[in-house]
């Protein structure tokens, strides 16, 4: 039978751990042998993407761009990780509605605990004034409010966050 495809969605700040859980959850399904297709925003943003910014306009078009590979890829029986800020609750709303087969993934740390990891060093130049319209800082996240799984990233360990995901894709039966 053909696999049923899927786009899991993963959202939420800077250093949330989007990229980290997509990674564990990626490993799993391959381990599996799964059809796994990514899309990481910093990824993206070096091909597909290379053109934008991130003003309003620009992180639009990049989830719109990111969306609709996702939605060509989800109705090939792929799953899709994308991890991107995706900042705007009214864009996600959108590739979800393209995409059908979408499972939102929070992954929610406070601000303040982003800004400590601060595995880039981008928070320390946000701060410093060196990167404008940096999300968190001087640029708005809309958080999700009603995501299919949230993971608190600040108070469950990767492999906890990792399982809710796997648990999820099981419970809909996305992967067998
Ligand atoms: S968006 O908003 O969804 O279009 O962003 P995304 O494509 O996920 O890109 C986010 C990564 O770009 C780096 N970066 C910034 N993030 C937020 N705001 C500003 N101004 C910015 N400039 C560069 C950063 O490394 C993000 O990666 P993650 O993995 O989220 O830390
Ligand atoms: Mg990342």
């Amino acid at each position: 039978m053909k696999q049923r495809g899927a786009t899991v969605w993963f959202t939420g700040l800077s250093g949330a751990g989007k990229t980290t859980i997509r990674m564990a959850v990626e490993k799993v399904l391959r381990d599996r042998g799964l059809n796994v297709e990514v899309l990481d925003g910093d990824i993206v943003r070096q091909y597909l993407t290379r053109d934008l910014g991130f003003s309003k306009a620009d992180r639009d078009e990049n989830i719109r761009r990111i969306g609709f590979v996702s939605h060509l890829l989800t109705r090939n029986g792929v799953i899709v990780l994308v991890s991107a800020i995706s900042p705007y609750a009214a864009m996600r709303q959108e590739v979800r509605e393209q995409i059908g087969d979408f499972v939102e993934v929070y992954a929610n740390a406070p601000l303040s605990v982003c800004e400590s990891r601060d595995v880039k060093g981008l928070y320390k130049k946000a701060r410093a004034g060196e990167i404008k319209q940096f999300t968190g800082i001087d640029d708005p996240y809309e958080a999700p409010t009603n995501p299919e799984v949230e993971c608190r990233t600040d108070l469950e360990a990767l492999e906890e966050s990792a399982a809710k995901v796997l648990a999820y894709l099981e419970s809909k039966g996305y992967i067998p």
